[in-house]
């Protein structure tokens, strides 16, 4: 039996008893880098065809070695593959059960390779096609919400500032604000890729190797974007997996801030916005109950998500170069950051495509809330009076509405003039929530004329 067939045995024949159980266990991440099992095989591939290029091996051993590989992909993909513990990770499985189907071609794979630089390679490529896959599901969010803005860009919300009413906005322009942001995320996936497309085989265990490699060609084969140009840094780093934590936490703290206002505005107390029944549960006790649960959940894997950034900074500070087993750790917070990423993009797609809105809830909420007091404080100013004064003579408006129970359209001319004699009949149209909204007609404000330009805009940008 070789030593890659079981650690039952010591792993060579410097050591003098094998490992223990509880070791094995502890050391074993086969159990969860069994995933990268397809960029495993993609790197040697590419690998044993360069080594068979230069020489290093012979054409019959290449050949071997891509059949052999290719039954190992099979294998693995029907599921008839045995993984083992005893074989600790993805690696020695995969390149065990290659020397088990043919035999000597199988031991020259690793010729001018460590699993140091193995390993590395796989987590770049798999999680190159990962970042592809979270990118086409951002893209597909950006056009549920688009879909929403499109639909309801007359729609009348109350613009909140501390969660207290300030202006009237556009519901679509409030949409948006969501999708300039996912619009950002997606490129910030963008700009991470390339530094995570980078190639570090042929770093081998840290220094580089002695036999003749063409790394240039290897990076082709494998559509990199280039070569990790220094051995050390090449097989010791993981700050392209920290960088995509970085930018999936971000995007998740973008969900979360959405997922928020969907709570708020589904609540009782606001009941802006429905969600369709499937992305609700109902309550075991209470059954009035129509509970949030995926936008609250996305909440609270926002906290996960945030978490693992936090745990990969910390298992990269302090290590010395070059690898150290530390960085075995990274994987399960990385391949937890990715699926939590992709399902929370996935569901709310779907889940904003299905949403309807109640304008008529959100009007009421923004007349309730005084929201075009800035309009009137903007129409005196337009009379010639200082901003100041007219914000003072405002509030004395605002709190004689109140104190009748009543809006700023609702009180009287001859009240309203009271407060300044040059209020004239057109103040009403200006402070009315449209007439409010039509005002803010700036790039990026929120009049509807400026809101169809921004779906205008993000359409072609989206090619939707
Ligand atoms: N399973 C290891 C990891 O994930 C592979 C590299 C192991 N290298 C080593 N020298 N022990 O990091």
């Amino acid at each position: 039996m070789s030593q890659l067939e079981s650690k039952s045995q010591a792993w060579s024949a410097l050591f003098d008893e094998p490992m223990s159980d509880l070791v094995k266990r502890y050391t074993a991440s086969v159990s969860f880098d069994q995933r990268m099992w397809r960029a495993d095989i993609q790197g040697s591939l590419a690998h044993a065809a360069m080594l068979a290029r230069q020489g290093v091996i012979g054409a019959a051993d290449e050949k071997a070695i891509r059949e052999g590989l290719a039954q190992v992909a099979a294998e693995i993909e029907s599921g008839a593959f045995e993984w083992k513990l005893d074989l600790e990770d993805v690696h020695l499985n995969i390149e065990a059960r290659l020397t088990q189907l043919v035999g000597d071609a199988g031991k020259r794979l690793h010729t001018g390779r460590s699993r140091n630089d193995q390993v590395a390679t796989d987590i770049r490529l798999w999680l190159r096609g990962e970042i592809d896959q979270a990118g086409e599901l951002l893209v597909a969010l950006q056009k549920s919400l688009l879909g929403v803005a499109e639909k309801n860009v007359d729609v009348v919300l109350p613009g909140f500032t501390h969660l207290q009413v300030a202006q009237p906005v556009s519901f679509g322009h409030h949409m948006l604000a969501y999708v300039e942001m996912f619009a950002r995320d997606h490129e910030r996936l963008q700009e991470v890729r390339r530094r995570v497309n980078q190639l570090p085989l042929g770093a081998a265990a840290l220094a580089g190797t002695s036999y003749p490699l063409d790394r240039e060609w290897v990076a082709r084969e494998l559509a990199m974007d280039g070569v990790c140009q220094n051995s050390l840094d090449a097989v010791s780093d993981r700050d392209f997996a920290i960088e995509f934590t970085a930018a999936a936490a971000l995007c998740m703290v973008h969900v979360s801030r959405l997922a928020e206002e969907l709570v708020i505005w589904m609540s009782q107390n606001f009941g802006f916005i429905r969600i369709a029944d499937r992305f609700t549960t109902g309550s075991s006790i209470m059954p009035q109950k129509k509970n949030p649960d995926v936008p609250e959940l996305a909440r609270g894997k926002t906290g996960r998500v945030v978490g693992h950034l936090v745990g990969l900074l910390v298992l990269m500070k302090g290590q010395p170069l070059a690898y150290n087993k530390d960085n075995q750790e990274d994987k399960e917070p990385l391949f937890d950051t990715v699926d939590t990423l992709k399902d929370t993009l996935r569901i709310f797609a779907e889940m904003v495509e299905g949403l309807t809105v109640n304008p008529q809830a959100m009007e009421q909420a923004a007349l309730r809330g005084y929201a075009t007091a800035t309009d009137l404080a903007d129409y005196l100013v337009k009379k010639g009076i200082p901003f100041r004064d007219a914000h003072e003579t405002v509030a004395h408006a605002v709190k004689a509405a109140v104190s009748h129970s009543c809006d700023l359209t609702e009180l009287p001319l001859a009240v309203l003039q009271q407060f300044n004699g040059a209020i004239e009949k057109d103040v009403y149209d200006a402070m009315s929530l449209r007439g409010s909204m039509n005002a803010r007609n700036t790039l990026g404000g929120t009049a509807p004329a400026q809101v169809r330009a921004q779906v205008e805009r993000h359409r072609g940008r989206l090619g939707a």
